[in-house]
């Protein structure tokens, strides 16, 4: 992977006639859904769909750099996901050491900072270990972050943190009233990242599956037909497109005011 320099705001040539128009949404997370069903498609198994996955998680972090987007989380296994037969999550297991072996040099070189979300101690062993250390090599990279959402589980993430504050409080730590939202979000495992802008779901499913509640309140949801294994940086490029022209209006009146 090579992440070229994000293209100049209004500098002609070819290709100009594309340029995403402004704002770049600072925050972008993507649930990268539909592996499976792009397998079926082909009459592969669903691991081939998991594989074709990972590639575009390559051209989606390509994209994310190409057009100056700050962070970039995606979900990449659910709290829920260990549902799965044992099989599907030994193969998903598998892939994601295996790419994080060959990744972790470029995406070190070209300053992407890693951060993970959830609880991806639940994986054990060796891909524990080098998740660990790739987040530590990457720590003073200030491209991009990507943050990568595993064994992640929203509920459990606010639940975690509504404890964490009970237990201060219950020691006499810090005052009950002086539980604001401000309190809350900074114990949550996105402590720190800028607000969530645009959330993608990819596959044509129109729901959360309990990714990022507390964050998207004001993000703005996308749903697009493609299916993962398909993403790629047009897709990316039209989602821009699409937030550039929504208006955001934070309960507020708006341009309409
Ligand atoms: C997303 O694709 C990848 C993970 C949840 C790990 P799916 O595996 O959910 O693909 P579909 O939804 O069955 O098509
Ligand atoms: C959400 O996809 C989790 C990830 C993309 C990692 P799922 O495919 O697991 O979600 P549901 O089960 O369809 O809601
Ligand atoms: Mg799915």
């Amino acid at each position: 992977m090579t992440l070229a320099p994000a293209p100049i705001e209004g500098a002609a040539g070819p290709g100009s006639g594309n340029r995403v128009p402004r704002p770049i949404p600072r925050h972008v997370a993507i649930i990268m859904d539909g592996n499976g069903r792009w397998a079926k498609q082909r009459g592969l198994p669903r691991a081939a769909g998991h594989r074709a996955g990972a590639e575009a998680v390559r051209r989606a972090l390509q994209a994310a750099a190409d057009h100056g987007v700050e962070v970039l989380t995606i979900y990449a296994f659910s709290s829920e996901n260990w549902r799965r037969s044992t099989e599907e999550i030994a193969d998903l297991t598998a892939l994601m050491r295996f790419y994080l072996e060959r990744e972790i040099k470029t995406l070190d070189k070209e300053g992407v900072r890693l951060r993970l979300i959830g609880d991806h101690s639940a994986f054990g062993g060796e891909l524990v270990d080098r998740l660990e250390k790739a987040v530590e090599r990457t720590a003073s990279n200030d491209r991009l972050t990507l943050v990568i959402a595993l064994s992640y589980g929203s509920r459990a993430e606010i639940t975690a943190a509504a404890r964490r504050l009970a237990v201060k409080a219950a020691a006499g730590e810090i005052d009950p009233a002086s539980i604001d939202e401000a309190a809350i979000g900074a114990e949550l495992q996105t402590a720190g990242l800028p607000e969530l802008d645009l959330l993608i779901r990819t596959s044509g499913e129109q729901r959360l599956s309990n990714f990022l509640l507390w964050q998207a309140a004001y993000a703005e949801l996308l749903f697009v037909d493609t299916l993962w294994p398909d993403f790629d940086e047009q897709t990316f490029a039209e989602a821009l497109k699409v937030y550039a022209a929504r208006e955001r209006r934070f309960g507020g009146r708006g341009s309409a005011a």
